[in-house]
């Protein structure tokens, strides 16, 4: 054959040759970052299964705020750990509760953070579960809806930019949209956990927010790992509903679900790289066994390349140093 050889390699002599044709950079913009607000003051409590990250009192927690808008991320996502937790989660409804009282002084001292709630009950019932229970001990789905949307108003009265509920209740996306435009927040978009699987990937998280569920698991609300179509209709659901982010969580274990949604749907797509995804990454850099933050890398440029606009990752400060170099 007398055609010109190709030989792909010639485009890789020189790290200068690579950048030039790089198809997937990951961007500091891409990147959100997970906080813990806890109860009380002066907590700065490291997460033992997630090395470097603490469940923080408010005060704290601003000072983490003010750090990350420092290092250019564009956004945190805010989980609370109440003072008190029973049956209904009532912390979660409360003007006064830990997490509305967190954004307050977030949105106080760092007005251009965008700060996105996690909207759920488990990290703020008794029994651990994402809603209100049945007599039969499973979670209500209708009943949860309720709460779900009153617990949305009030993260959106405290000044949230954005909320994210984590619960999947069927129905909840349209609820809270209805609540937020009735209480004057047409403004507030929903970032849905639209396609969020039962996974074991989970395990560290339950630590950090002390939220694992006293009996039972969560495999009755959250979907099946095997399920890829159920993604889409999941999907599709929560944009007919009302969703302006849809996400794919866990990112790793799912970088082909996630690659679907982006293909399927002309909406901007969120990736949730779990607690477990970074425990284990921690855990081999500790035993020496894999060199962590260019294997965390790689995983982010992975989940970027699979299609995820936004990377919601415990390693994004880490990431936006070694991106700015
Ligand atoms: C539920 C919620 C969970 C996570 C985010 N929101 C846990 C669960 O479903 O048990 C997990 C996040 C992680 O593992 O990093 N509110």
């Amino acid at each position: 054959m007398n055609f010109p050889e190709y030989r792909p390699r010639r485009m890789r002599r020189t790290e200068t040759l690579r950048r030039m044709v790089r198809e997937t950079r990951l961007s500091v913009d891409n990147l959100i970052y997970p906080l813990f607000v806890a109860f009380g003051k002066n907590i700065m409590r490291e997460i033992p299964s997630m090395p470097g990250v603490f469940q923080m009192s408010v005060e704290n927690i601003v000072k983490e705020a003010k750090a990350v808008k420092k290092l250019g991320i564009p956004a945190v996502l805010l989980f609370g750990i109440p003072e008190k937790k029973d049956a209904v989660g009532s912390d979660a409804c409360s003007d006064q509760g830990i997490i509305q009282t967190a954004v307050r002084a977030i949105k106080n001292a760092v007005p251009d953070l965008v700060v996105i709630t996690d909207v759920c009950f488990c990290e703020y019932t008794d029994h651990g579960h994402c809603g209100i229970l049945t007599k039969k001990g499973e979670v209500d789905n209708d009943a949860t809806l309720e709460i779900l949307a009153l617990s949305a108003l009030t993260h959106a009265r405290a000044g949230a930019d954005i909320v994210a509920p984590s619960d999947m209740m069927d129905g909840r996306v349209g609820v809270i949209r209805e609540a937020l435009d009735d209480g004057g927040f047409t403004g507030t978009p929903i970032m849905a956990y639209a396609a969020k699987y039962a996974s074991g990937f989970y395990g560290p998280f339950r630590d950090a927010a002390e939220s694992t569920p006293s009996f039972g698991d969560r495999r009755a609300y959250q979907m099946d790992p095997g399920n890829a179509l159920e993604a889409v209709r999941e999907v599709a659901l929560d944009i007919q509903e009302g969703a302006d982010i849809v996400m794919v969580k866990p990112a790793l274990a799912y970088l082909d679900v996630i690659r679907t949604i982006r293909d399927e749907f002309d909406y901007p797509v969120a990736a949730y790289s779990v607690s477990g995804e970074y425990s284990i990454v921690k855990a081999g850099e500790k035993l020496d066994w894999i060199d962590g933050p260019r294997v965390m890398m790689e995983i982010l440029t992975a989940i970027r390349r699979a299609g995820a606009e936004m990377i919601i990752t415990y390693a994004a400060k880490d990431a936006a140093r070694l991106i700015a170099g």
